[in-house]
């Protein structure tokens, strides 16, 4: 391992009290960090110490507590926006990737779906990310069209990209599909999308734990992902809109904090990002966010990615070794992959073999991943596959782990 890389990464897992623990008396291996990562103790600190010395309710207090309240939910702010290239008054906190992206389906569609037109998104996308189009859809009488992607490679032919046309109104993608753990073209979607001027949505819940997020490079007008599958905690989440998009948009919820002016008939609302934040929101969850934040700066991107994408190499080669086993998606351990590879063990329904993986400790996801669509366009065994994810703490031994009891799942199946 290269030197500076070891001496960020090596034994990094040990800062992570929920990875030393055992599973039915062996070491807990956890391949399920595209659900959610791990915390590392720097984040649970963090979170300990607001809660034990400063948790007031932040913007509603003139004392000291409530001022530092205030700073620090505030400052958690500064310090996400900072980390992802936009200013303080477009990144608003909420309680996850899902909530952002409601958020945009219902406050913002309305005003350029008045007249139908259509959504276009990627079939692979997470329910998250399609769920919400798909009831804005219908609500304004809008079509919803499907970039459907290349079954070898998991990518979209440019020929999809034609499905972007004069009538299309808002184009929603993932930065990485949860399933195939592939990047898409951001850059062809934002260019084929500015080129009607339909608006752009990026889902960057896959991407951000495992690569920089630089919003204004992307220039997409918005953005979601979660705080908890960056060693952020639960209920934590951000939504990114380009400052003039969310200035139009109604409040999603309504309530105390923000609000301007309120009469017995009407209100005057504050502007983005306190419009909507209505109600107590989860300042712990926001302190969590930026020491989540610190961790990621210190070790960095570039030692992240370098770490991340052997073992991914040593995953997909290890499991296209073995027999029985099909990779979902491009089979090329060369080919870039973030965080998460999906394969079948022929002949085994994906939850029969994480039941079993469990016996010997390897916690992987199994299923349909929140992705029905994608699992029924990839027509693959049971439309349901098993799932390794990993993160900056994962190992080769956790990798091998993996590979070595996946024969014994078919072996304690008599198959
Ligand atoms: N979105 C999370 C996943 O893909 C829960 O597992």
């Amino acid at each position: 391992m290269d030197k500076i890389l070891g001496d960020k990464i090596h034994g990094i897992a040990e800062k992570f009290p929920a990875l030393n623990q055992t599973v039915n008396g062996r070491r807990l291996v956890y391949l399920d960090s595209a659900a959610t990562s791990m915390r590392p103790r720097a984040v649970l600190d963090a979170i300990d110490a607001f809660y034990a010395r400063d948790a007031a309710n932040p913007h509603r207090g003139l004392y000291d507590m409530a001022q530092r309240a205030t700073e620090a939910y505030e400052g958690a702010r500064a310090a996400t926006a900072k980390f992802i290239g936009a200013d303080t008054d477009e990144t608003v906190f909420t309680r996850n990737a899902t909530e952002a992206l409601n958020i945009i389906a219902y406050s913002f569609a309305p005003l350029v779906l008045q007249n139908g037109g259509s959504i276009v998104i990627p079939i692979l996308e997470h329910h998250s990310n399609l769920v919400p189009w798909q009831v804005a859809a219908k609500k304004y009488g809008a079509t919803l069209r499907y970039l459907y992607i290349d079954r070898a490679t998991g990518e979209i032919p440019d020929a999809e990209l034609k499905k972007i046309d004069a009538d299309t109104k808002i184009v929603a993608f993932a930065h990485v599909s949860n399933v195939l753990g592939n990047m898409l073209p951001v850059n062809k979607l934002v260019a084929a999308a500015k080129a009607v001027r339909a608006v752009t949505v990026l889902d960057a819940a896959q991407s951000i734990p495992h690569f920089g997020l630089d919003l204004r490079a992307l220039d997409v007008d918005f953005a979601a992902f979660s705080g908890h599958k960056m060693y952020a905690p639960m209920g934590i989440g951000v939504l990114y809109g380009k400052k003039k998009l969310l200035d139009s948009m109604p409040p999603f919820l309504y309530g105390g904090d923000m609000i301007e002016d309120v009469r017995e008939q009407d209100t005057d609302f504050l502007p983005p990002p306190s419009r909507f934040e209505a109600g107590t929101q989860n300042a712990g969850g926001a302190v969590g966010l930026a020491a989540a934040i610190e961790f990621i700066e210190s070790i960095g991107y570039d030692a992240i990615a370098t770490h991340e994408a052997a073992l991914i190499r040593r995953l997909v080669a290890g499991l296209n070794a073995l027999p029985d086993v099909t990779v979902i998606g491009s089979t090329d351990e060369n080919e870039p992959r973030f965080g998460a590879v999906s394969f079948n063990i022929n002949g085994v329904h994906p939850h029969d073999a994480a039941t079993i993986l469990n016996d010997y400790g390897v916690a992987i996801r199994a299923g349909k991943h929140c992705a029905h669509p994608l699992l029924k366009y990839l027509d693959v065994e049971f439309n349901a596959c098993c799932r390794a994810s990993l993160d900056v703490y994962s190992t080769n031994a956790d990798v091998d782990a993996l590979l070595d009891a996946i024969p014994a799942v078919r072996k304690q199946l008599k198959l």
